[in-house]
């Protein structure tokens, strides 16, 4: 199925609007039914422009025919909502995931050497544009971790030098790029990193007319570590990007970004809280829908906070 058949629309269109409004669009990561309820309610009640990211794992995890009957029953504003492949590795995983209903999806090929990622990229976009789907690239690499507790110090930034041949050669619709953020809960080792501005700067210059995407972009509230730890769990030196850093780059071209890890450890917290304070709780649904409130509340307070994209729907 397309996937306009489901009333979604593709991020080319949701991020253009962006770039000209200066606001950015959330992309929540989900992997079930609670985690994609908590995103369209916050969306409903915010009336902001989503992405639903699906990591290729989530969509192992679920399933093709679970995921697309779920977003074939929710309820969104037509032309609201994006359905998003997050790093997709292969031509075949993009392929696959326009061909049951996505409306974007990324190629991550920033690992890659240059010219083989330009490759993959551009085959992904002339399928992709056939059927009005939007791609995201990437270039640089994000800093890891190396496991729950070290901070890999590996960063490479994107070259603002070869952006502009590149978003020429492969046709793409957005670009992630690498200044300073990465995945997971771990992403600076003090409160004094910043991000690369003066690389974002120029590479916004070289592509003003290409939206920016930052991912590893969860600001890592400590209220959740310090609940999680303070109901049963061990989080240790948890640190993430500060929402002025965010709505600075918002100014400066970006207009997705990628939140996962903050939904996790709301979700968590809502758990652990529920587990902690009612010992004999049997019932999924009463700490499920407690983890769903708590996910909800964090994504209605990005959306207000950081990506200004209430009532852009
Ligand atoms: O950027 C990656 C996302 O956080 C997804 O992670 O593969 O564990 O679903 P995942
Ligand atoms: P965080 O780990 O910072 O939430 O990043 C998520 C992400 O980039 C998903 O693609
Ligand atoms: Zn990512």
């Amino acid at each position: 199925m397309h996937y306009s058949d489901f009333g979604l629309t593709n991020t080319k269109k949701l991020l253009m609007r962006a770039l000209r409004g200066k606001y950015a669009v959330p992309a929540f990561n989900f992997y079930n039914m609670e985690t994609l309820k908590a995103i369209l309610t916050a969306a409903e009640q915010t009336n902001s422009p989503i992405i639903l990211a699906v990591s290729e794992s989530a969509l192992q995890y679920m399933g093709d025919d679970i995921l697309m009957g779920m977003i074939r029953g929710a309820k969104y504003k037509k032309n609201q909502v994006a359905l998003h492949l997050d790093h997709g590795h292969s031509f075949d995983s993009c392929k696959h995931a326009i061909d049951i209903g996505f409306s974007s999806v990324m190629f991550d090929g920033s690992a890659l050497p240059l010219s083989e990622n330009i490759k993959i990229s551009k085959k992904i976009a002339d399928y992709a544009h056939k059927y009005d789907v939007s791609v995201e690239t990437e270039l640089g690499v994000l800093a890891g971790i190396e496991d729950e507790l070290t901070y890999a110090d590996s960063h490479l930034y994107t070259d603002p030098n070869i952006v502009a041949n590149f978003a020429k050669r492969t046709n793409t619709d957005s670009l992630a790029i690498a200044v300073g953020t990465s995945h997971g809960l771990y992403k600076r080792k003090s409160d004094s990193d910043k991000l690369r501005f003066d690389i974002l700067q120029k590479i916004a210059h070289n592509i003003p007319n290409t939206p920016l995407v930052l991912h590893g972009a969860s600001s890592i509230p400590q209220k959740y570590i310090n609940d999680i730890n303070k109901f049963g769990g061990k989080l240790n030196n948890a640190r993430g990007i500060n929402a002025s850093q965010l709505k600075r780059a918002i100014s400066m071209h970006i207009t997705k970004i990628n939140v996962d890890s903050d939904l996790r450890l709301a979700f968590t917290a809502g758990i652990r809280e529920q587990f902690y304070k009612n010992k004999n709780i049997t019932n999924p649904r009463q700490y499920l829908d407690f983890a769903m409130y708590k996910m909800t509340k964090q994504c209605i307070d990005e959306i207000k906070n950081i990506m200004s994209s209430t009532n852009k729907a």
